[in-house]
Formats: C-alpha cells, structure tokens, sequence
C-alpha cells in the first residue's frame, strides 16, 4: 500500500482523483487544501486532510515527516489566468513558491514520484494549435510563467536530485466539484453561476476563441497511470480535448442544455490566446487517455449538479495588486 498526497485535494481534479484512489485501489489518500478556491465537501471522508496553506514550509515538513508519503500529486493553484497579471505577486507565491516549497519536501523525503498538474496556458501564443509537447514554452502571462518556472524547477530536481516526476498538461477540464463561484476563472463555471442567477452568460470579445473541452472524470485513470506507469518518468504529456469549439458554441451548448431562453452577452476583449487547444496523441499512448464524455452530457450532469448547490457568494477581489489596465468587468 502507497500513501499518496494529493494537494488540491477539494479542487475538480484532485477531489476527483482522490475519490477514484480510494474506491478503486487499496492505497491511502493524504490531501492538503486551504479551501481558499475548493470546498471541504468536495473531500472524499476516507481521505486524511490537512488543511493549511502550501506556503508554510515547516507544516508542509511536519506532514511529510510524519505521513511518509510516496506518490505526490500537485493540483493546488489558483487558476484565474486571465487575472494573474493583476495579482503577480500573489500568483508567484500562491502558485510558485507553493510548488517549490512541495519539491523541497519530495527531495527531502525520497517521494518516488511527483506529478504536477501544469497547464496548456505554457504554450501562450506563438504555435498555431494543436500544440504539441515539443513546442518550447512561450508564456503570455504570470499564471503561465509559474507554471513554466515549476516545469523547469522539476527538471532540475530530477537532474541533480533524482526526482521522478510526470508534467501533465491538462486544459479545460470542467464537471462536478468545479468552483462555480469564482468570477475570475472556468468558463463554464462561470456561465453556470450567471445562469442559476439570471444573468446572461458573458463572452469576453467575439467569441470566436477557440478551446478543447474535457469532463473531469475522462482526467482520473490518466492521472492515476502518470504515477503508476514508469514510461511517463521525465514526460510532459498534454491531457485533454478531442474537439475544439468557438466560445459562442460552447455556449450555445449549455444553453440548450439549460433549456432555457437566453442569449449571452459580449464584454470587451482580454488578453488571451486567441485559439487553443493540443494534441493528445502522448496522452493515448503513455496515460491511457479516453474522451468518453463529450460536452453536452458532461455539462448536462454538471448543470444536475450545480443546481443542488448552495447559493454561495460569489468570490470578489478586494483590491488588485495592479489597477492599470483592469478590464471594465473587474472594475471594482
Ligand atoms: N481544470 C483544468 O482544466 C486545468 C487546466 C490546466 C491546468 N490546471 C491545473 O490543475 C490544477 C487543478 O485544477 P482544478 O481545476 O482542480 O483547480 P481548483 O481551483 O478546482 O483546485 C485547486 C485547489 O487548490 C487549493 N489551493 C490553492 N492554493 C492553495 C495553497 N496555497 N495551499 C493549499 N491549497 C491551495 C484550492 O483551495 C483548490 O481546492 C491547478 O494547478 C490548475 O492550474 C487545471
């Protein structure tokens, strides 16, 4: 029996995949959240759960010291891309300083295999897609850049300390126990949160951006094969997509799915990648990977899900670190 640490253990993909481990294999699930962007519900009750923030170090030790942990997998971010170049410091030391904190301990306690959930966002905007796992990364904001920065910092544990790890590339995972209530990320988690409340979906410019959608439960087994399989040791491997969509079409798809008489509403443009999505060949071959859940039925069970759910407030920053050049929608 391996125990396996999870962070970001009540976010989408890691309470996903904590719940699979744990009705699916005989291995034990230690999970770390600060529940500052997932909720306690989302936790499996078998999973062994500290709740504290990755960027206290010695917490983070006196876990490893006493868990003896063999497997990690990296989830905990936050993932509001598009806000990240207002609240850089911030994203560094949430997204960054947090992962390097996590590689410190793996070293430090011989962990056999680290899997880190970067992101597609680390190809930015340079490639016509699909991009694939040869592109050198070329990031357009500080989310990517972290993410990167983690990429690299992986390698050189690998290098001079002998850290096996496996980078996964997911983009745009969606489904149950996503965070609807952040206004900041997940597009369609946003649509779903303005929808319940009446409002009308927003698309940021035209909509003709182009995204590659996967249900969250299609990520788990390959997730689960990343740290079970050793041909993935060393690897960056896209996950996710088989079909690209237009944001409008996206949309439009949840819209029917809804039911209901809307029409979603164009707010100014951000700085974004305009068409994004990757290739998935690595993923077949060395993870496993299936799209078994394509969008409308994945989004017909989250919008089932999402329903039942309590009508919580929705997340506002404060104050950004950074106002020049805020779009009008964040305006506060
Ligand atoms: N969902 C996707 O499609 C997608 C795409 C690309 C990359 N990723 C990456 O995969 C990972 C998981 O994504 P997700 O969609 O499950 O996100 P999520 O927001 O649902 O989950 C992240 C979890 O991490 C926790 N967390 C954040 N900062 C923390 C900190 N400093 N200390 C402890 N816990 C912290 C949050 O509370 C949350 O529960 C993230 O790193 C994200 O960048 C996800």
């Amino acid at each position: 029996m391996n125990k396996i640490l999870i962070t970001g253990v009540a976010g989408l993909l890691g309470s996903r995949l904590a719940s699979w481990i744990i009705e699916n294999t005989n291995h034990e699930v230690i999970g770390i959240d600060d529940l500052s962007g997932g909720y306690a519900e989302n936790i499996h009750k078998k999973v062994k759960f500290y709740k504290f923030n990755l960027n206290d170090l010695e917490t983070l030790k006196n876990v490893f010291e006493k868990e003896k942990v063999n497997i990690v997998y990296h989830f905990a971010a936050y993932a509001a891309e598009g806000l990240s170049p207002f609240i850089r410091k911030y994203n560094y030391e949430n997204n960054l300083i947090t992962s390097t904190n996590l590689i410190t301990c793996s070293i430090q306690y011989s962990v056999s295999r680290f899997v880190f959930a970067s992101s597609m966002s680390v190809y930015g905007d340079k490639y016509k897609p699909p991009f694939d796992e040869t592109m050198q990364q070329t990031p357009i904001d500080p989310y990517a850049v972290a993410k990167y920065a983690v990429e690299m910092d992986l390698d050189i544990a690998y290098k001079q300390h002998g850290l096996n790890y496996t980078i996964v590339r997911p983009h745009n995972f969606y489904g149950i126990h996503q965070n609807i209530w952040d206004k900041y990320r997940n597009v369609l988690g946003i649509w779903m949160y303005q929808i319940l409340n009446k409002q009308s979906p927003t698309i940021f410019g035209d909509g003709s951006q182009i995204r590659a959608f996967s249900y969250v439960d299609d990520s788990v087994l390959p997730f689960w094969n990343a740290s079970q399989n050793n041909s993935c040791i060393g690897e960056i491997i896209n996950l996710g997509g088989i079909r690209e969509y237009t944001i409008n079409d996206a949309c439009n798809i949840l819209i029917n799915v809804t039911g209901l008489n809307i029409q979603p509403v164009h707010l100014e443009e951000r700085h974004e990648t305009k068409y994004a999505w990757s290739t998935w060949d690595k993923s077949v071959k060395l993870l496993g990977f299936e799209h078994k859940v394509d969008l409308e039925e994945g989004l017909s069970k989250m919008w089932q899900w999402a329903q039942k759910q309590p009508n919580r407030e929705r997340f506002s920053w404060p104050n950004y670190e950074l106002n020049k050049g805020i779009y009008k929608f964040w305006k506060n």
